[in-house]
């Protein structure tokens, strides 16, 4: 489905970017992926190991997406290694969960700097090799929580409500460049994240409101990247679409 479209993931030594890594690999795909901590090495190694065969290239950055300096020098050493960038996936995220009443003026920036400014800073830098092309396509990743809020997650919600209107805009600027660009919602998918959320009353509370009664899969969602990343989505742009259970009904 995407055979020969080089792809970028950011934050992809795990959980749903590595799920999408693999996911565009499998179809086709040359995909270029950061990751940002030294720890995240080895990870990152075999999942370029794992992937590397069959004429498909795959290749792990170490690269802090809320760094603006940062995100020129992979563009630039990703076009050099792959030639083009057709697909952009703004993966990287973080949480850090608190009630405003407790929620530090740096636990706030630090959310906002690395799911927002990372969307900024990546498309900013995609969008001129993509003008030049006359193509392209930038997925982000909101979440639920940036649709309908929750309580502990001002911050959270915020970055990812803040993804949703940056995505609009973009699809409207840069339609008529041939640049599509979407944002996938996921609701609560099992990966290192939520992994606290997976025992006890708050995951209880959570499953009693999904229709579907159970946690969502890194795999589901890369599916859906794909489907965005692909010809097949050609004519969707400027949407938000929901992987959730049925959450946000
Ligand atoms: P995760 O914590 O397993 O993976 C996030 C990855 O981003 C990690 O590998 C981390 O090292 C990387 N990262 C963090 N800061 C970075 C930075 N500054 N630069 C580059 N990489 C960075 O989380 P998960 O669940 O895989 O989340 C992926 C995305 O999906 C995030 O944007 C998250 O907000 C979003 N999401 C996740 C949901 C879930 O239920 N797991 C629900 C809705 C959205």
């Amino acid at each position: 489905m995407v055979k020969d479209k080089v792809c970028i993931v950011t934050g992809a030594a795990r959980g749903i970017g590595a799920a999408i890594v693999k996911k565009l690999a499998e179809n086709g795909a040359q995909v270029a992926f950061t990751y940002i901590s030294d720890s995240s090495a080895e990870k990152a190694a075999a999942l370029e190991n794992e992937l590397n065969k069959d004429g498909i290239k795959v290749k792990g950055y170490k690269s802090n997406a809320a760094d603006f300096a940062q995100c020129e020098t992979l563009v630039n050493d990703v076009l050099k290694d792959f030639g083009k960038i057709d697909v952009c996936i703004n993966n990287a995220g973080i949480s850090k969960d608190n009630l405003l009443l407790r929620l530090a003026p740096d636990q706030w920036n630090d959310v906002i700097n690395v799911n927002l400014n990372s969307v900024y800073n990546m498309t900013k830098q995609v969008i001129r090799p993509m003008i030049k092309a006359r193509s392209g396509n930038i997925i982000n990743m909101s979440s639920i929580i940036g649709i309908r809020g929750n309580a502990g997650q001002a911050s959270y919600a915020a970055s990812k409500a803040g993804i949703i209107g940056f995505t609009k805009s973009i699809a409207l600027e840069l339609g008529s460049r041939n640049i599509r660009c979407n944002a996938i919602a996921p609701g609560f998918i099992e990966t290192d994240m939520t992994h606290y959320l997976k025992e006890g009353t708050a995951a209880d509370n959570f499953l009693k409101d999904i229709p579907l009664g159970r946690f969502g899969k890194a795999d589901e969602v890369a599916n859906l990247a794909l489907f965005l990343a692909s010809d097949m989505s050609a004519y969707i742009t400027g949407e938000v679409i929901s992987i959730c259970g049925g959450l946000s009904i």
